[in-house]
């Protein structure tokens, strides 16, 4: 029987045993999908020791994502330019790491909006922390003509447009209606608006009407940057199905299996989330 799991601390309120243990009976594979707390000091011990308590891999979530690169032997171009990781897998004996939260994000956005070309367009991504790095080393993957960003901090912007190169446009927050009005895609990458966090207040009057904007929160399942876009008419894409999505990676390593992302999938963990969705 194949062993995965995911590591965090604290990690109770994970939603990834939910979604691997269900493709693993979805696809009857003899399996399993655990939680496992590790504080940071027992990291290094416990990937060390991964393959040999059974697991032929892992997620890695807060607050490993970073640190847990030390204790890895070979990362991927992903991890190398985002500076984080959040799967493991063994191949040829090797302890390997990708991030794939980019690639959730990407996956997300293109099967909810059928025919979206990203090739050439303008996006503005708000927030500048670990999931911004993930987003945008995707984007740019993808072929974007540039991506503004606007952060609280702007230190951490700029040196996101260092990282990235002149593509990437740390803009100051004075400039968002402004920015707005060229926009194809804006993108919430910040905490604000998730549950128990400061609400993110922004007239989206300027975009243009065929903009999308895409939240990566999940809790709530739409948020209110989400229902203003509904309301103006603009397409609105949620963060719950780049959960989904970026768990097909692992999923796939671990097991042999692509998983689809079904309706299903995505009713069995917006219940989890909010017991009255419909
Ligand atoms: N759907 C998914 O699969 C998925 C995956 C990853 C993350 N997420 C969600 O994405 C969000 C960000 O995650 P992350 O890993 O990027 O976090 P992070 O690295 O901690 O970055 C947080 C970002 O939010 C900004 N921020 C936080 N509180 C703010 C406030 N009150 N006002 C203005 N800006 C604020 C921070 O600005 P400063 O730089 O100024 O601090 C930073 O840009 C979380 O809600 C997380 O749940 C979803």
């Amino acid at each position: 029987m194949k062993k995965a799991c995911v590591i965090g601390y604290p990690i109770a309120h994970s939603r990834s045993p939910l979604i691997h243990n269900h493709w693993l009976n979805t696809y009857g594979i003899k399996g399993i999908y655990e939680k496992c707390p590790v504080e940071p000091e027992k990291l290094g011990e416990f990937l060390r020791n991964l393959a040999t308590n059974g697991y032929v891999g892992c997620n890695v979530t807060i607050p490993h994502k970073e640190t847990a690169i030390n204790f890895v032997q070979n990362i991927d171009s992903i991890v190398t330019k985002t500076g984080s990781l959040n799967t493991i897998y063994t191949e040829n004996n090797t302890i390997k790491a990708t991030s794939t939260d980019g690639e959730g994000f990407y996956q997300n956005l293109v099967t909810s909006l059928a025919g979206l070309n990203l090739n050439g367009k303008n996006v503005l991504i708000l927030g500048a922390g670990g999931s911004a790095r993930a987003v945008i080393e995707r984007l740019l993957r993808a072929g974007v003509a540039n991506i503004h960003i606007i952060n609280r901090t702007q230190a951490r912007s700029e040196e996101l447009a260092l990282l990235f190169g002149p593509k990437v446009i740390a803009s100051l927050p004075l400039n968002l209606p402004s920015l707005m009005q060229t926009m194809d895609l804006l993108i919430n990458t910040t905490s604000q608006g998730m549950q128990g966090q400061p609400e993110l207040e922004i007239d989206l009057t300027p975009l243009p009407a065929t903009a999308v904007v895409a939240d990566l929160i999940y809790v709530p399942l739409k948020t209110k940057l989400l229902l203003a876009a509904e309301a103006r008419g603009l397409k609105a894409v949620g963060g719950l199905g780049m959960l989904l999505h970026q768990a097909v990676v692992g999923f796939e390593k671990w097991f042999g299996v692509k998983p689809v992302v079904t309706d299903e999938l995505y009713r069995l963990i917006a219940r989890d989330i909010d017991p009255s969705f419909r």
